[in-house]
């Protein structure tokens, strides 16, 4: 086999150019992803992406190959899986075919021999016959390696696969070649762009890892998760969009079980868009909360902090509140309230209001991002780890 080829025009031309590239395919990365995906490219590395479910791992490798043009080859790990199923088999119905037919020319070949001893002698001489290329049957990696066509190749939720699969991927991911004993090695003529995603059920080897690039994809931010939302042309205006946004951020900060992912963001922006929104308000929103959350628990706990997400001061006692007031108090400037004092309760609501949930917007006209509140950088991972560990236990 000759030596694998190298991209000889390069796939991206830069840090910038993977960005347009990606959002020409309907898909948002960030720099820090796309400065990844970047270094793929010129440093032909695999990637491992690991996160909570939903954030766009699987979906990077496809639009990987739509942004380059390239075929996808999948392998879906899951437990049990054995190595036949990801590399190769040999393709036993095809061999005893052909030897069926060839039944005539065996006996010939063994017409002579003068016991069983020697006739399976003679008949093993020619062995390599029937475990040659021909009678193999390719698996997504060896057909990956083998490609004619560069190719991406997503290895999707490894943490699923054994750790036998995971020691039989790293001569692939280090070497782009395959040993197979009755033939050699394969190697790669086209090097193919690979993508793992995990979504860290178990540790996966630091073998594995120090092979590829490694990068953590956590929920968006609210920014780019707005953006998300406006790419997907939800039917959502942009302010219910970021308020909605916003809401999903806080319900990500409880402790559920399994946290509303970005396409379980899309898929309750779509819903309340099909039913004519046009204001988020907590009973609508428990309505049609089942669209991203999953579990009944969490359900249970979604539904009760749904009034808050909406409206932060929400959970006023009744005494500061008094009998006469009706209607809400309409939208008024932060400052102006602040300096108002307690009347009618105000600053009994503004003392349990959460800081930096809102900005003065939110009590008037619709708020912008500029609204929405800075989650810690510690929060998908919280989410992320509870998740991994109910998942699997060990
Ligand atoms: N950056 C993004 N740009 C555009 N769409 C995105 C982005 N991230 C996620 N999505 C949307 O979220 C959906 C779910 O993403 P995907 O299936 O890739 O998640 P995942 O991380 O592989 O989840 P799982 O771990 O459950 O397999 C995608 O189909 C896509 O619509
Ligand atoms: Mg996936």
């Amino acid at each position: 086999m000759s030596t694998p080829t190298t991209h000889d025009t390069p796939l991206l031309d830069s840090v910038e150019d993977t960005i347009d590239r990606f959002r020409e395919h309907g898909y948002l990365v960030d720099h820090r992803l796309a400065t990844t995906v970047f270094l793929q490219t010129r440093l032909e590395k695999p990637v491992l992406l690991e996160g909570p479910a939903g954030v766009g791992k699987t979906q990077l490798a496809q639009s990987l190959a739509a942004v380059t043009g390239r075929r996808l080859i999948r392998l879906q790990c899951y437990e049990g899986q054995d190595e036949s199923k990801a590399l190769y088999e040999w393709d036993y119905g095809k061999q005893l075919l052909y030897t069926q037919i060839l039944r005539e020319k065996i006996g010939q070949i063994v017409s002579d021999a003068s016991d069983l001893t020697e006739a399976v002698d003679q008949i093993s001489a020619h062995d390599s016959i029937f475990f040659s290329e021909r009678f193999l049957a390719a698996r997504p990696l060896l057909e990956a390696i083998t490609s004619e066509e560069p190719v991406v190749l997503l290895i999707d939720e490894v943490d699923r696969a054994d750790e036998a699969l995971e020691a039989v991927l790293l001569e692939l991911l280090s070497e782009y070649q395959i040993s197979i004993p009755e033939i050699g090695t394969i190697r790669a003529e086209q090097l193919p762009l690979v993508v793992l995603t995990s979504n860290n059920t178990r540790d996966l080897s630091a073998a594995l890892k120090r092979r590829c690039l490694h990068l953590f994809l956590d929920y968006p931010s609210p920014e780019r998760e707005l953006d998300i939302l406006r790419s997907k042309q939800t039917g959502l205006t942009d302010a219910l969009a970021a308020r909605l946004v916003e809401i999903v951020r806080g319900l990500r900060e409880l402790d559920l079980r399994k946290a509303p992912s970005i396409s379980e963001t899309i898929d309750w922006a779509r819903t309340l868009a099909v039913l004519g929104v046009d204001e988020l308000e907590a009973g609508l929103l428990s309505d049609t909360l089942s669209v991203v959350v999953k579990y009944e628990r969490d359900l249970r706990r979604a539904g009760e902090a749904l009034p808050r997400l909406v409206d932060p001061n929400h959970d006023v006692p009744d005494a500061a509140t008094p009998q006469t007031q009706t209607a809400p108090t309409p939208a008024r400037p932060h400052a102006e309230r602040e300096i108002e004092g307690d009347v009618d309760g105000r600053a009994a609501r503004l003392a349990k209001d959460q800081p930096g949930r809102h900005d003065s917007d939110y009590y008037g006209a619709p708020g912008g991002l500029g609204a929405a509140r800075k989650v810690s950088p510690g929060q998908g991972s919280r989410s992320f780890a509870g998740r991994g560990a109910r998942k699997r236990p060990v």
